[in-house]
């Protein structure tokens, strides 16, 4: 990561399962840049019970898009925290244009852009799987799936030890469904932004974890360098 250059603003493109999440967090380990989920955010402010995570629960729960006044509010928090100084990777957003647009204001006014967008492509009828067979360690949040990838010992996270797991409310078939059509309709247009920005890269996501987050790294590494 070059210490001359704003900082690294990376966008994972995908829909709900796609692996933005998974591959945040390994790419957050390897090249030392913080993975900022609005989702996330979200279900913090949800469990706060802050009036924007009142707000925002019951479209989550419904698989809609929780309105860019909110999430662009929590986003501009975050990003001003100064852990995010070295750059971040954003996982589930942008996912409007108004989300994007404001994204590139908020990056201009500091004198940077978005350095790369990367789509991550799957089919859309995997992902109803991968999501429902998802859990995640209660403590630090590393995440698992039923079948795809298990802790090495059972019941036990393998980052740091903890026994006790969760799932999420809205992981089940039918508001997955509803969220892959807010993907292909407000999300996905987002992928033709990027591309005549030039900073559009795209990836197969349909092979092993660890095969993906190799390609990704030569993605992250090039594009930072
Ligand atoms: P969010 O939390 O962002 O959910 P999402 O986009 O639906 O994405 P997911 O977290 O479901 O999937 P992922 O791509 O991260 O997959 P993961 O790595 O976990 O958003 C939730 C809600 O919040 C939205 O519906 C909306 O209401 C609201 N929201 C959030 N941001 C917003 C915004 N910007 N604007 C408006 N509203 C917003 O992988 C899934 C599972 O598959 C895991 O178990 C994993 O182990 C497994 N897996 C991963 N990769 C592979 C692989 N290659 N092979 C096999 N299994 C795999």
């Amino acid at each position: 990561m070059s210490a001359t250059t704003a900082p690294a603003v990376l966008i994972l493109l995908g829909p709900p399962g796609a692996g933005k999440g998974t591959q945040a967090r390994m790419l957050e380990e390897k090249f030392g840049l913080v993975q900022l989920s609005t989702g996330d955010l979200l279900r913090a402010a949800v469990a706060a019970g802050t009036p924007a995570g009142l707000a925002a629960k019951t479209v989550m729960d419904a698989g809609g898009l929780v309105s860019d006044e909110i999430v662009l509010a929590i986003l501009k928090d975050r990003m001003g925290e100064p852990d995010t100084a070295r750059g971040v990777i954003l996982d589930g957003f942008p996912r409007t244009a108004g989300q994007a647009e404001a994204l590139d204001r908020l990056l201009a006014e500091a004198g940077g852009r978005v350095t790369a967008a990367i789509s991550l492509e799957v089919d859309d009828a995997a992902m109803v799987g991968r999501v429902s067979g998802r859990y995640t360690c209660a403590d630090c949040g590393e995440g698992y799936h039923d079948e795809f990838k298990q802790p090495a010992t059972a019941g036990t996270c393998d980052k740091c030890g903890g026994t006790a797991f969760k799932r999420r409310a809205d992981d089940n078939a039918e508001t997955v469904r509803a969220r892959l059509e807010a993907y292909h309709a407000q999300t996905a247009p987002l992928i033709a932004h990027y591309q005549a920005m030039g900073v559009l890269d795209a990836i197969d996501a349909m092979g092993p974890i660890e095969a993906i987050a190799e390609g990704l790294g030569t993605i992250v590494g090039r594009v930072s360098a």
